[in-house]
């Protein structure tokens, strides 16, 4: 089959229409109610780590991105040695095309999307920037100062003339073009497009257009649910192009965001679930996701077995009839049957993550795991954290006009046990109640622990300053 494959950036759990947002997606809402939902299925907190997760299939302990995302002036990638499935597929057969956010490290040729097997790739390389100008600005450390630069490119090159143009409907655009230039150059070949928006991350833009559906009051919310509507009609858009051209009756189409809403930055949201983007809280992690396929059999249910991020990458390798025998390693599981067949899911445990360099929290226990590292593992229905799960408040979306619940733990609690089948908003710490469910748990991450690969988390390179390379970001 071509393969569709969405991802949005920072959207919330509770963005989306079919969720109980006020914020319009009506094309988004259609696929998913022809499609399957995935309801019980996790991204990671922050952006690098799921899309590193989400293109090598394997757990940040394992690629040595456990920490943070990868900034701009950093000398960090997705390690060489591991396999991403554009290089798979394009092994296999597949015309392979990139549009957006790449997130993944540039600071040399090898690591580019080009170079990480791509035939195509239109979009900027780093994590944010400004939707209008396509700059980026940052404090470039040792420099003492602020250092801006472009960061759009058509394969290789700089595009430097697309100012004005509003990212949503320019990825959109280029997006359409492949799927356009496909069908009429490789009719024969499967394509493989990784679609990426730059929407919904903060900052805050969109065409004055799209606001008018909506009279929220808070001014950020307005504009998030613009932007969230503006994505809508891209997917709707790019959807449609599969349609016209023929190609989609023999597509797969999987929408994922990256994490959870940005409650502070950027008026994101995920209620009832507790905490936001960049927390261990399911508000961090419980993610957005559907599949919509013409080649589904059965449809318009939701899936409620356990799923993640890192599990598209053997489910579609598999599902392109891929030879994948000489990857090994992976923690992703394939779970096409869970999703087209109603199988139940192979995942029952997921390792959210074990992150070496966050700030410790609280006190040891009286276990050979230390829980004052920032950590979460789900095994079943239960969850542990422990460490700094960062801010765990209950925020409700402006437009509900209702009071945050503020984070009830001390600073000093750094264990935290739910079982989120019964408890998905985290009211109820077991930790206490449950020791024996409380010792699995810790055993488990230490032997996950055990596991790990060393954590790169390399300085800031003062030789990436795009100032002097022509002003655009690129590698050094
Ligand atoms: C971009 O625009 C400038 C000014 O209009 C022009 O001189 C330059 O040739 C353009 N570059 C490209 C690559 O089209
Ligand atoms: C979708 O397509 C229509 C018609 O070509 C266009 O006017 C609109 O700007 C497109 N929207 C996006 C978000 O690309």
């Amino acid at each position: 089959p071509n393969i569709l494959l969405i991802v949005a950036d920072d959207l919330g759990h509770h963005d989306v229409g079919y969720h109980g947002s006020v914020i319009k997606t009506p094309n988004i809402d259609h696929l998913a109610y022809t499609g399957v939902r995935l309801e019980n299925y996790y991204v990671q907190p922050i952006c690098t780590p799921s899309r590193s997760q989400l293109m090598t299939g394997r757990y940040q302990i394992h690629t040595g991105l456990q920490h943070n995302i990868i900034n701009p002036f950093q000398p960090n990638a997705v390690p060489l040695d591991l396999p991403m499935l554009p290089e798979v597929l394009k092994q296999n057969g597949y015309s392979t095309h990139m549009v957006g956010k790449w997130h993944l490290g540039f600071y040399k040729d090898e690591v580019l999307p080009m170079n990480r097997g791509f035939d195509s790739y239109y979009g900027y390389l780093t994590g944010s920037e400004d939707y209008f100008t396509h700059r980026r600005c940052g404090a470039l450390p040792g420099a003492n100062k602020t250092v801006c630069g472009i960061d759009l490119r058509n394969d290789f090159e700089v595009d430097w003339n697309q100012t004005g143009k509003y990212s949503t409907q320019l990825f959109a655009e280029k997006a359409e073009d492949v799927v356009r230039k496909h069908a009429v150059h490789q009719p024969d070949q499967p394509l493989f497009l990784y679609v990426a928006f730059q929407a919904v991350h903060a900052p805050n833009q969109v065409p004055n257009e799209y606001l008018k559906p909506y009279d929220i009051d808070d001014p950020k919310r307005r504009l998030l649910a613009g932007m969230v509507t503006c994505m809508d009609e891209a997917v709707g858009n790019i959807t449609a192009a599969f349609k016209d051209t023929g190609l989609w009756d023999n597509t797969v189409v999987v929408f994922t965001t990256d994490n959870g809403g940005d409650v502070n930055e950027n008026s994101g949201n995920n209620w009832p679930l507790r905490g936001w983007k960049h927390s261990l809280w399911e508000g961090g992690m419980r993610g957005v996701g559907f599949v919509n396929s013409p080649l589904l059999k059965s449809f318009g249910y939701p899936v409620n077995g356990l799923m993640h991020v890192s599990d598209w990458f053997p489910t579609l390798l598999n599902l392109a009839g891929a030879n994948t025998s000489s990857i090994s390693g992976l923690d992703g599981h394939d779970i096409w049957k869970s999703i087209a067949e109603r199988e139940d899911s192979p995942r029952k445990e997921l390792l959210h993550n074990i992150d070496p360099l966050y700030p410790p929290r609280g006190s040891k226990l009286n276990h050979t795991y230390d829980v004052r590292v920032r950590s979460a593992l789900r095994v079943g229905d239960f969850k542990i954290i422990t460490g700094d799960p960062f801010t765990g408040s209950w925020v409700p979306p402006p437009e509900y006009h209702k009071k945050t619940i503020p984070d009830p733990d001390p600073r000093s609690k750094n264990v935290w046990l739910f079982n989120v089948h019964e408890d998905p908003c985290e009211t109820t710490d077991l930790s206490v109640a449950l020791p024996g469910v409380l010792t699995m748990m810790l055993d488990k991450l230490l032997a996950y622990n055990a596991t790990a690969v060393p954590c790169v988390f390399p300085d800031d390179d003062p030789r990436s300053n795009p100032e002097e390379h022509g002003g655009a970001f690129g590698p050094w």
